[in-house]
């Protein structure tokens, strides 16, 4: 038996709903076919949105979501995106399989995704092979109001109103697939670039530097160097807000990738411990983001994060298509705990992808729709957006093979604003189930619920068989005048709402 000690009086930080959001590239098949099937799609659509997956992402509110890229955004011109589809450009998408990009889907098909998702947009500029005129425009074309040449031409593209437009990324991956840069040469060019990308309304723009790979802890001094001295006045602060941080679980390592459906019980704790350094990453690169700003005032933004195995055999290499089963789900448990423990500094996290690319919450095959079991995740999570982190402790033990040691517990716990505690509790072990004792502290719970999600490591919904993990209602456990004492079964991820 483990004790979790819950301190109902200790509210720690804001967790921003946007560390449940999500990611889209122009990449295999997120956007066209899992998204956008276009309007004459036999595919039930409203403005060529598939109405399947726009339900099912509404369910589990979806905060944010991030477009076009990821290694697209620094080879998109947006001007191609725009206006009758028929005069579209074609492109090659050349870090994704070499194929036709048509531009079928712009910024006003995006913007059309965004309001019918009800989300906030995170758009990521070119600066890769942009240029800063190209990038000024399509914030003007995107937030101004008034009269202007960008203006004018939304109008002539049916869109007379602005629209709202929260996030801005300066850039992707600039140390590698977006221009190979130096850290000094970037923050430079970011500073540039960030300077026209211009406030046309009192929302101001959250305007975000391109961070880290994993451990480059280089990138993140020498583009901190840089920019932090905007920090010292208001002007300077409008132009940065954000840095971001890159990490994919790779079990075996990027070149040597294990499957998603078959996998050994090594594997499964090699992926979950490469997981657990998302911590360690989290804390190091906010210790030196902290010596540049101890005030806090930049979020860290972890921007694409998930697992990334081989493709689904018979799919194209570049489309990055993968299964998904309880591993992953233990996988964004982790995560999501990790990134709500840290959500002083970590203001956004974006899973890399939302459908049918990398670690999905969605798949889909022609008309037919799967909910992944990663997708039951952000369900059973969602109560932690916009509530208080409460401070708790929890008893662990260290369980795995001697290469790849885990914490076998991971939780987190907030408040929301009627007073409810949200406690989400994962139990990574693959063969051990535990009983925690959860003792909340200042606080008496009139009721409790509980949802869970578990199985066989491997299970998977496939267009077959669509529904064989799903979140369950959670009967196992009891409750007393101290606390409630939870059966956690090995490879499950818990959700208790405690409310008076
Ligand atoms: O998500 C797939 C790719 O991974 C993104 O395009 C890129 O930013 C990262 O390397």
């Amino acid at each position: 038996m483990k004790r979790l000690v819950i301190n109902a009086i200790e509210k720690k930080s804001k967790i921003n709903k946007e560390l449940y959001g999500h990611f889209s590239e122009h990449l295999g098949r997120c956007i066209y076919e899992g998204l956008y099937v276009g309007e004459d799609s036999d595919i039930p659509n409203v403005n060529g949105m598939r109405s399947d997956v726009v339900e099912a992402l509404k369910a589990i509110k979806i905060p944010v979501l991030r477009w076009p890229g990821g290694c697209f955004a620094d080879e998109y011109h947006w001007k191609d995106g725009i206006g009758p589809k028929s005069s579209r450009k074609k492109m090659i998408n050349t870090h994704w399989g070499g194929v036709t990009e048509d531009n079928s889907f712009g910024t006003h098909e995006f913007m059309e995704l965004v309001s019918q998702l009800g989300c906030e947009a995170y758009i990521n500029m070119n600066v890769g092979s942009g240029s800063v005129q190209e990038m000024s425009e399509w914030v003007e074309y995107l937030t101004f109001g008034g009269l202007s040449p960008m203006a004018k031409l939304r109008e002539q593209n049916g869109r007379k109103d602005p629209w709202d437009v929260k996030y801005i990324g300066v850039g992707n991956e600039n140390w590698g697939c977006g221009g190979n840069m130096t850290p000094e040469h970037y923050a430079n060019e970011y500073r540039r670039y960030a300077t026209y990308c211009r406030n046309y309304t009192d929302k101001k723009l959250y305007k975000i530097v391109c961070g880290p790979n994993v451990d480059d802890y280089d990138w993140t001094r020498g583009v901190m160097k840089t920019v932090a001295p905007l920090l010292k006045t208001d002007s300077g602060r409008d132009l940065v807000q954000g840095i971001s941080l890159h990490h994919y679980t790779f079990p075996g390592g990027w070149d040597n990738k294990g499957k998603a459906l078959t996998f050994t019980e090594d594997e499964y704790y090699e992926t979950i411990s490469r997981t657990y350094y998302m911590e360690e990453l989290i804390t190091r690169h906010s210790h030196i983001i902290s010596e540049y700003d101890p005030k806090g005032l930049m979020g860290l933004i972890v921007d694409e994060w998930g697992t990334w195995y081989q493709v689904e055999e018979g799919t194209n290499p570049g489309f990055l298509y993968q299964q998904n089963t309880i591993r992953d789900a233990i996988v964004a448990g982790v995560n999501l705990n990790i990134f709500n423990q840290h959500s002083d500094r970590v203001k956004m996290a974006n899973i890399a992808q939302m459908v049918n690319v990398l670690q999905s919450v969605i798949l889909t095959e022609g008309p037919k729709m799967v909910k992944t079991p990663t997708y039951y995740v952000f369900d059973l999570y969602k109560d932690h957006m916009e509530a208080e982190l409460l401070g708790s402790f929890l008893e662990n033990e260290t369980i795995g093979p001697e290469k790849w040691q885990i914490p076998m517990l991971s939780h987190s716990a907030s408040m929301d604003k009627e007073g409810s505690i949200t406690v989400t509790l994962v139990n990574a072990s693959a063969g051990k189930s535990e009983s925690i004792r959860i003792l909340p502290v200042e606080y008496k719970a009139s009721s409790v619920k509980g949802r869970i999600l578990s199985g066989d490591l491997h299970d998977h919904n496939s267009f077959e068989n669509p529904d064989v993990v799903s979140a369950k209602e959670f009967t196992d456990f009891t409750q007393d005048s101290e606390g409630i004492t939870v059966n956690l079964p090995a490879g499950s991820v818990l959700c208790l709402r405690l409310s008076k």
